[in-house]
C-alpha cells in the first residue's frame, strides 16, 4: 500500500489540476478512478453532463452509484469541496433525491457547491427527450431519457433556464413561460394520450404536470421548482469567482462524464450526447483554461470496450446481431429471459461470446440498466480520441481482470470500408479501401469492418496482483503494442472494481519481458 501511495504521489507530483475522462463511449470506470485519486484533491468538479451519467465506486465492498454528484462526494466529511460545474445540466428533483439518499447513509454533503450558471433540466425536457425518441422509431439515439439533450439544446437556442433562476422566482416564471411557449410547437403535434403516458411512466412520476386543457401545468412546475430552489440555495455559488480564487492554490480534480466518442464535437455523430466530454470541453465546463491542466488522464477499458444505446460500433462482438439484441433488452433479467444460454467467453459464435463477456464483466448500464454492447479494443477510434481536444494524455486501463481466461484477444488496427462511394472533403472513399482515420459520421462508420491483430490471452486471475512485474506476459505484450501504436504512456491499471485493486505503473522503467 505504501508503495502504491508513493507511486501515486510521484504521478501527481506538483500537479494542481488533474483531469479524469473517458476516451471511449463512457462507463470506463471514471467513478472508480476519481475515488482512488480523491484523497489528493481539495476540490472535485463535475464539469459537464447530468443525470445521464452513472459512476460507480465501491465503498467497503459495496457499490454506490452517482449520477449528478461528483464521485468525490463521499470525501465530503474530510472537507473536500465537490462542485457541480457551469457546463452541467441539473435536474433539481433527481439531485435532491441523490443528496437525500447519501444523507440517509451518513454522508453530510455540507461541502457541496453548485454553479449558478449550470442549466436546468425541466420536466418538459424529459418529456421532449422521450417523445423525440418515440417519434424517431428506428432512427432513435437510445438516449438515457433524462432530458439532457433538450436542456443543452435550449441553452444554445437561448431559451434555457439556469440554476440561478431558482433564486429569483419571478425571473424563473417568466423564462419558463417563454420556454414552454416554444415547446408547445412540438407538444401540440403529439397525441395527448402519449404525452400523459410519458409523464406518468413509473420511473418518472411526473403525471401531475399533465394538463388535459393546456398540455403542461406551468404553475405546478413553478411551485415545485421554487421548493427545490429553497432546498438547494445554500449550495449555489458564483462558480467562476470560486475557481478564480482557488486556481493555483488548491488541488483540483475534474471528473469527466460520458466519453470522447459521445462528444457532440468529436463523437460518432449523431449518436452522441449533447455536451463535449473532450479535455477542452471539460476545462470550459469547469471554468478553467487548457493551460491550467497539469495532467490529463484518459481512461479506456482494458482491451474490451462497450457502448450503450444506438450508433455505430465497428468492433462489436456479434455485430448487428448483438446490436439488435441489446436494443430489445431493457435490463439484465430480460436478457437472461431472452437468452438463458448456453454461452461462454471463448464461444466460436461471436454473438454468444459477447453475451458471456457482458455477463462476466457485469456490463449493464449504471443509469438505465440496459445491457451494454461489448466489443474489442479499437485503436482507430482511440487514436482519434487522443487527437481530439487533448493534451499529452496518459492512459488508464480498467477492467483488465475480466479478460482472464479469454483465449484470443483481438485489437482493431484499421478498418476496411465496405459501403457506397463516400466523399469527405477532397477525399473519396471506395468500397475495399483500408481506413485508419475515418470520418466520424455514423453513415460512414456503419460500413467499416474491423481489421484485427490477434493476441493470445492469459489464464491466471490477475485481480489480486499488486506489481506490474507479476502481470502475465501476454497482457504486457498487448500493452506494449498499444504503446507502440499510440505513443501514449499507460500510467494506471485497474484489475477490479475496488479502490485497492489498482496499480500505478512507471511504464518505461517496468521490466517488459
Ligand atoms: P463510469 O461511468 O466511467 O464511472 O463507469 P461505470 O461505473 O458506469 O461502469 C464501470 C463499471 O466497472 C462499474 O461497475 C465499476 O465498478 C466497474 N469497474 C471499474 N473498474 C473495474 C475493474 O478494473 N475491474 C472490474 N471487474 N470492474 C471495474
Ligand atoms: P457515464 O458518465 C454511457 C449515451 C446514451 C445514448 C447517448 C445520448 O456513466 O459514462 P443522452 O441521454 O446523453 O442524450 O444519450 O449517450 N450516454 C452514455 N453512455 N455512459 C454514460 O455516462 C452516458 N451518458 C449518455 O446511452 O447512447
Ligand atoms: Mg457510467
Amino acid at each position: 500500500m505504501d508503495e502504491f501511495i508513493d507511486k501515486l504521489k510521484s504521478l501527481l507530483f506538483m500537479a494542481k489540476v488533474v483531469v479524469v475522462r473517458c476516451l471511449q463511449w463512457g462507463d470506463t470506470g471514471k467513478g472508480k478512478v476519481i475515488d482512488v485519486l480523491s484523497p489528493w484533491a481539495d476540490i472535485i468538479i463535475r464539469p459537464l453532463g447530468g443525470p445521464n451519467a452513472g459512476h460507480t465506486i465501491y465503498l467497503n465492498g459495496k457499490p454506490m452509484i452517482f449520477h449528478s454528484l461528483p464521485s468525490g462526494i463521499i470525501k465530503d466529511r474530510d472537507g473536500k469541496i465537490n462542485l457541480l460545474g457551469s457546463g452541467m445540466v441539473i435536474d433539481p428533483k433527481s439531485l435532491i433525491e441523490e443528496i437525500e439518499l447519501l444523507k440517509s447513509q451518513g454522508f453530510s454533503c455540507e461541502n457541496l457547491k453548485i454553479s449558478q450558471k449550470a442549466n436546468l433540466i425541466l420536466p418538459t425536457h424529459i418529456l421532449e427527450d422521450r417523445l423525440r425518441e418515440y417519434l424517431s422509431g428506428n432512427g432513435k439515439i437510445g438516449t438515457t431519457g433524462k432530458g439532457v439533450g433538450p436542456a443543452y439544446t435550449d441553452h444554445v437556442a437561448r431559451t434555457g433556464l439556469t440554476v440561478n433562476d431558482l433564486l429569483n422566482p419571478q425571473v424563473f416564471r417568466s423564462k419558463l413561460l417563454r420556454n414552454i411557449e416554444q415547446k408547445m410547437l412540438l407538444f401540440k403535434g403529439v397525441d395527448l394520450k402519449i404525452i400523459e403516458q410519458v409523464l406518468s411512466s413509473s420511473d418518472l412520476n411526473l403525471g401531475k404536470y399533465f394538463s388535459p386543457d393546456n398540455i403542461i401545468n406551468v404553475e405546478d412546475i413553478c411551485e415545485d421548482y421554487f421548493a427545490y430552489g429553497r432546498t438547494l440555495e445554500k449550495f449555489i455559488i458564483d462558480a467562476e469567482k470560486f475557481i478564480r480564487e482557488n486556481i493555483g492554490k488548491k488541488r483540483i480534480l475534474l471528473e469527466g462524464a460520458q466519453g470522447l466518442l459521445l462528444s457532440i464535437n468529436y463523437g460518432t455523430y449523431p449518436f452522441v450526447t449533447c455536451s463535449d466530454p473532450s479535455l477542452e470541453g471539460m476545462v470550459k465546463g469547469a471554468g478553467l483554461s487548457m493551460s491550467d491542466v497539469d495532467l490529463d488522464l484518459g481512461i479506456i477499458k482494458g482491451f474490451m470496450e462497450t457502448r450503450v444505446g444506438e450508433g455505430p460500433f465497428p468492433t462489436e462482438i456479434g455485430d448487428i446481431h448483438s446490436r439488435s439484441f441489446c436494443s430489445k433488452c431493457p435490463n439484465k433479467e430480460d436478457e437472461k429471459f431472452r437468452y438463458p444460454g448456453p454461452y461462454s467467453i471463448n464461444h466460436p459464435d461471436p454473438f454468444l461470446q459477447g453475451i458471456a463477456l457482458r455477463r462476466k464483466a457485469k456490463e449493464y448500464g449504471a443509469t438505465t440498466k440496459r445491457p451494454r454492447r461489448v466489443g474489442w479494443l479499437d485503436l482507430v477510434l482511440l487514436k482519434h480520441a487522443l487527437q481530439s481536444g487533448a493534451k499529452d494524455t496518459k492512459l488508464v486501463l480498467t477492467k483488465l481482470d475480466v479478460l482472464s481466461g479469454v483465449k484470443t484477444i483481438n485489437v482493431c488496427v484499421e478498418y476496411k470500408y465496405v459501403g457506397p462511394d463516400y466523399r469527405y472533403g477532397q477525399k473519396l472513399f471506395k468500397t475495399g479501401d483500408r481506413v485508419s482515420s475515418p470520418p466520424m459520421y455514423s453513415e460512414f462508420l456503419a460500413y467499416c469492418e474491423p481489421v484485427y491483430k490477434s493476441f493470445p490471452g492469459w489464464s491466471k486471475d490477475i485481480s489480486k496482483l499488486k506489481n506490474y512485474s507479476d502481470m502475465p506476459q501476454q497482457l504486457k505484450n498487448i500493452l506494449e503494442f498499444i504503446y507502440q501504436n499510440l505513443k501514449t504512456e499507460p500510467v494506471i491499471l485497474s484489475v477490479g472494481p475496488n479502490p485497492e485493486e489498482t496499480l500505478v505503473i512507471d511504464f518505461f522503467s517496468e521490466e517488459k519481458i
